[in-house]
């Protein structure tokens, strides 16, 4: 009964921030008087690993910082009026000083809260302390990247161990199960390339095998600086560019995204692709640009 008293709270919530905006919008305000809907955070641009696709393996100049305490506290009414918090940005939340304190903070509103990881560091204490955040700051959902099915290309695409990572998300979904809680849910998902497109049916299998609530794909942005981008792991040379899903045919990406669909039926997990949803901007226009800029 508290729980639907809080819900039917939390959606009124909801409908005002959505309300409200809407009429900023209309009435053309510079000057906003509704609450935000959501707000996204970068807590820290620092990161264990180096992901052939990010930022973190391609500019040697990347400053990796964490955003400082105090900015976080001042964040504090803005985020306690939102319907939801996201972390993102291109850094590791799991390994900053300032996500606990992040937690802290998210428990005093009544929001749901997101975020995404690479889940090398979410160990036994870690695992305990993002479920209980799942009642105390609203922890709804836990995405873990790790754009392979294999441990051959895992450590291909970032340099780590695929075999520890998934333990972590099975010790993860495991105790969550066995504290017989409803969230926080748990996605792992593929930033779809030539080089692990092979594996994205396996991988809705292992989001199966791994008892996860859901499974994301994504392609790789293609803004014009990242087309440069090369780098090696080894002596395998990660060529972003030749690497964009936009060089393989539309028919082979959507056979693939097709048999996705198809195991993901069989197996009963919802399956997402994002941008990818009817091939979106995968077509020969693309390749085109694709071509053009590098
Ligand atoms: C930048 S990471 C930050 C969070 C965390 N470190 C992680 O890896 O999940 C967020 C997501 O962006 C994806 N990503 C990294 N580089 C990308 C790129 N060049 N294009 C599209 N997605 C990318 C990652 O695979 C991951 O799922
Ligand atoms: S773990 Fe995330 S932030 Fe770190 S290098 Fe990989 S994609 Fe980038």
């Amino acid at each position: 009964m508290v729980r639907l008293v809080e819900d039917f709270d939390s959606l009124i919530t909801s409908c005002k921030n959505a309300f409200e905006n809407r009429a900023d919008f209309l009435v053309g305000r510079t000057q906003v008087c509704g609450s935000p809907r959501g707000i996204c955070v970068i807590i820290t641009s620092a990161c264990n690993l180096k992901c052939v696709m990010c930022h973190h393996a391609n500019v040697p100049d990347w400053k990796s910082v964490d955003m400082d305490i105090e900015v976080i506290k001042k964040l504090e009414s803005y985020l306690r009026r939102a319907d939801f918090v996201e972390i993102n940005g291109v850094g590791e939340p799991l390994g900053s000083l300032p996500f606990m304190n992040f937690l802290e903070i998210l428990s005093s509103g009544d929001h749901g809260f997101n975020f995404v990881t690479n889940g090398t560091l979410l160990d036994e204490k870690k695992t305990q302390v993002l479920l209980a955040s799942a009642t105390s700051a609203g922890l709804l959902n836990v995405s873990i990247s790790l754009d392979a099915a294999t441990k051959e290309t895992y450590y291909k695409i970032r340099g780590a161990n695929f075999n520890r990572v998934v333990e972590n998300i099975r010790n993860f979904v495991d105790e969550r199960n066995r504290q017989t809680r409803k969230t926080p849910k748990v996605w792992i998902n593929m930033t779809l390339s030539v080089t692990n497109l092979s594996e994205a049916e396996e991988f809705v299998k292992l989001g199966h095998d791994l008892g996860v609530d859901g499974v994301r794909f994504q392609k790789l942005n293609t803004t014009e600086d990242r087309l440069k981008w090369e780098t090696t792991r080894g002596d395998w040379v990660f060529n972003y560019s030749e690497q964009c899903l936009e060089n393989i045919p539309n028919n082979i990406v959507a056979q693939v995204i097709n048999r996705v669909k198809v195991r993901a039926g069989e197996l009963g997990i919802p399956v997402y692709f994002d941008e990818l949803k009817d091939l979106g901007e995968i077509g020969i226009e693309s390749l085109v640009r694709l071509k053009k800029k590098h």
